[in-house]
């Protein structure tokens, strides 16, 4: 599995990453959950990404993973649910990394994300004083933003962040186009999430209310033409390897998915032909289409 530098962090990170919301969910057993991390580690994948909201997979990454801590990169989000102090103020921060630090049974964290809050919370200074704080004291190795848009823009350009996390998918190109040419530039690291458009795909009628609606309109409208691959190739090569990515963190249940997602991600880049094909298309009908969160 290629290994990539983490912006100018100093971490490396796998090219395919472990998006580990799928983990959290009660549904999947503990057996599950386990095979999965481990196979995931086992794989080559060093990147791991979890948050507070994510049920029980800070818990689980914790129980099954704290004897491999240093086999991989952890990133987790927060800034809510802290008990004892409101969400989004300097209060929750510090209790919060130490509450992920409990739950997951580590003495730092790799990637510390304010997890998709607005513009005018972001800037709040003092919120943005205690994130530091933590970081000089080694509680967190990189302060990062998760968002889209305008919000995303302002942190890649603010100088408060070592790294973001956003949408970068064939359906939501938003980043790619607006905030990640300048967020490499100046040495950010940058995690690319829902990379496989929530395999929106696989639905024949449009999933109502579900999670991939949005993407699965944008597919009707793209009229995109994966030339023989499968859509789970054509789309994660589009985003594991788009300008300025470091990881894509494709989040799955099953460990069949996770396997293919790996051999997937040894194939390279989409041909230039592809990529071309997919960039008018984006040009032709999603200029105004914003990043989903
Ligand atoms: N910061 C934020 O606000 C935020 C928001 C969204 C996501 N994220 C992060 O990004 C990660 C990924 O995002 P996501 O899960 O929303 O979207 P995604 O990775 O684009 O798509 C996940 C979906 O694809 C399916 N899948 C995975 N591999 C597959 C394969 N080889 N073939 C067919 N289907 C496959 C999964 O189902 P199976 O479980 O059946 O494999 C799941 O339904 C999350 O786990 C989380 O870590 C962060």
């Amino acid at each position: 599995m290629q290994q990539r530098d983490f912006g100018s962090t100093g971490l490396k990170v796998s090219v395919l990453g472990l998006g580990a919301g799928q983990v959290g969910a009660e549904t999947l057993d503990e057996s599950q959950a386990e095979r999965l991390l481990h196979r995931a580690l086992d794989l080559g994948v060093t990147l791991i990404d979890t948050a507070r909201g994510y049920g029980l997979s800070e818990e689980r990454i914790g129980r099954h993973l704290a004897g491999r801590r240093d086999e991989f990169v952890l990133s987790t989000k927060g800034g809510y649910g802290v008990e004892g102090a409101q969400d989004w103020t300097p209060a929750s921060i510090r209790p919060g990394i130490e509450r992920a630090l409990r739950t997951m049974r580590t003495d730092h964290l790799d990637i510390f994300h304010l997890h998709s809050c607005p513009l005018e919370t972001l800037q709040q200074e003092d919120l943005l004083a205690e994130l530091a704080r933590a970081r000089e004291d080694g509680l967190i190795r990189v302060a990062a933003y998760s968002g889209e848009n305008e919000a995303l823009a302002w942190a890649a350009g603010s100088g408060h962040f070592g790294s973001v996390q956003t949408s970068v998918n064939v359906t939501d190109q938003w980043s790619l186009h607006h905030a990640l040419p300048g967020a490499s530039a100046r040495g950010l690291g940058v995690i690319a999430k829902r990379p496989i458009a929530n395999a929106a795909w696989q639905f024949a009628q449009r999933p109502v209310g579900e999670y991939a609606e949005v993407y699965w309109e944008r597919l009707q409208t793209l009229k995109l033409d994966p030339q023989g691959l499968d859509w789970t190739e054509f789309a994660l090569r589009f985003s594991a390897f788009a300008p300025g990515v470091s990881s894509a963190i494709v989040g799955t249940a099953r460990v069949e998915n996770l396997e293919r997602n790996a051999a997937v991600a040894e194939r390279g880049p989409l041909p230039a032909g592809m990529l071309e094909a997919i960039e008018a298309a984006w040009a032709a009908h999603g200029q105004t289409w914003g990043g989903e969160v």
